[in-house]
């Protein structure tokens, strides 16, 4: 690459469609990529120190490339160094690109997303993925692009090093998305498989705008419960656990359930059976909020309004507190339907919805300049 040439990378969000709060336990899951994504667009600094710009946050991001590591996170760059986190992130980044040895070369960036912000649609993974594509790919050797497995590894890690304990679906999902298709994630051997979402049906997401954080929400207090669970059962992970043994624990009976769920619903989309897939999500819902606890009333709300307007079955997807539900329903009527929850969402707890229909949409790439 000459040093004038501009590359972008892109990364897609994610909506999880089914297999929550499954994957930091080894666990399925079942999201689908989505045509909003992160893009940075970039080109090699003339020295060290990157110089990165977002349409999201007015603060600039500058940071000398070879000299960040872990330690000094806690250091001098550490969060409190910049006014708006997003600063912090570029860092810890950078330091879990130099953590796992990939080369990087300094860069001069700006960065795009039409992800909302924490909506649980993965807006933080798709940056974290499309800007570690940028990182290595301006270091401009034949062994630097970052790709597959090791991209989501990479980019998860930047996460957990910035304070953000998430588990490794989101950063999956981004960089293994496919148009028309699914990705079953089993998440104990960071493999994918693709399951073919039958054009007929059509994803609904609607974000009930109450915006969440995984870092301020009980999403680590989740994290431990289930932790403590398995220290109970003597088993690494609650995949290995059985529904008797979690049959008094509701948080670990969640994760139990939810894994079965995964499995009948990719039973379901092989079968093109669309009741039983709005079945499952219904269950899926009520489990995350009864069980695992991590609905809200407007969330609760949002996935009755759903099946009242005429959708299959819609459940909160992502992390949980906030955020978005995500429904199926027919293709024809998936407009009509979001637009009437929508609608009536507003009207019931003045809140301000945003909503679309959605599809299954490509994984993380390198974007020709046209496109
Ligand atoms: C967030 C995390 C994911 C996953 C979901 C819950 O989106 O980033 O790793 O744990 O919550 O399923």
């Amino acid at each position: 690459m000459t040093q004038q040439t501009w590359r972008t990378a892109w990364a897609p969000g994610r909506v999880n469609l089914i297999g929550e709060h499954t994957d930091y336990q080894d666990g399925w899951c079942l999201p689908i990529a989505i045509g909003r994504g992160t893009t940075v667009k970039f080109r090699p600094s003339q020295d060290a120190i990157s110089v990165i710009t977002s349409d999201r946050f007015h603060e600039v991001v500058r940071v000398n490339t070879d000299t960040v590591s872990r330690a000094q996170i806690r250091g001098a760059d550490s969060a409190a160094a910049y006014e708006t986190g997003w600063g912090s992130s570029v860092v810890s980044l950078i330091a879990a690109l130099r953590e796992r040895g990939h080369e990087i070369a300094a860069i001069e960036a700006h960065v795009h997303s039409d992800v909302p912000l924490g909506s649980g649609l993965s807006s933080s993974a798709s940056f974290m993925v499309a800007l570690a594509m940028a990182f290595t790919d301006a270091a401009d050797s034949p062994t630097s692009q970052l790709h597959g497995v090791e991209l989501a590894h990479t980019a998860q890690r930047g996460e957990h090093i910035n304070g953000v304990p998430c588990g490794i679906m989101d950063q999956m999902a981004s960089v293994f998305g496919q148009e028309h298709n699914a990705v079953l994630i089993d998440c104990r051997s960071a493999t994918t498989q693709l399951i073919p979402v039958p054009d007929s049906l059509g994803v609904v997401v609607i974000h009930s705008g109450l915006p969440r954080t995984l870092a301020d929400s009980q999403y680590a207090q989740r994290r431990i419960a289930c932790a403590a669970a398995c220290e109970r059962l003597g088993i690494s992970a609650l995949r290995d656990a059985n529904l008797d043994e979690v049959a008094d624990d509701p948080f670990a009976r969640h994760v139990v359930t939810e894994n079965r769920r995964v499995l009948t619903f990719v039973a379901a989309l092989r079968a093109n059976d669309p009741s039983a897939l709005g079945s499952i999500l219904n269950e899926s819902h009520r489990s995350l909020a009864d069980d695992f606890m991590v609905s809200t009333p407007e969330l609760d709300t949002l996935c009755s309004l759903l099946n009242d307007a005429g959708a299959y079955g819609a459940r909160l997807t992502g992390a949980g507190f906030g955020g978005c539900v995500v429904a199926l329903a027919d293709i024809e009527g998936a407009q009509v339907i979001a637009d009437e929850a929508a609608r009536r969402y507003q009207q019931l707890t003045k809140l301000q919805p945003l909503h679309f229909i959605t599809a299954a949409a490509a994984g993380a790439r390198f974007l020709a300049n046209r496109e």
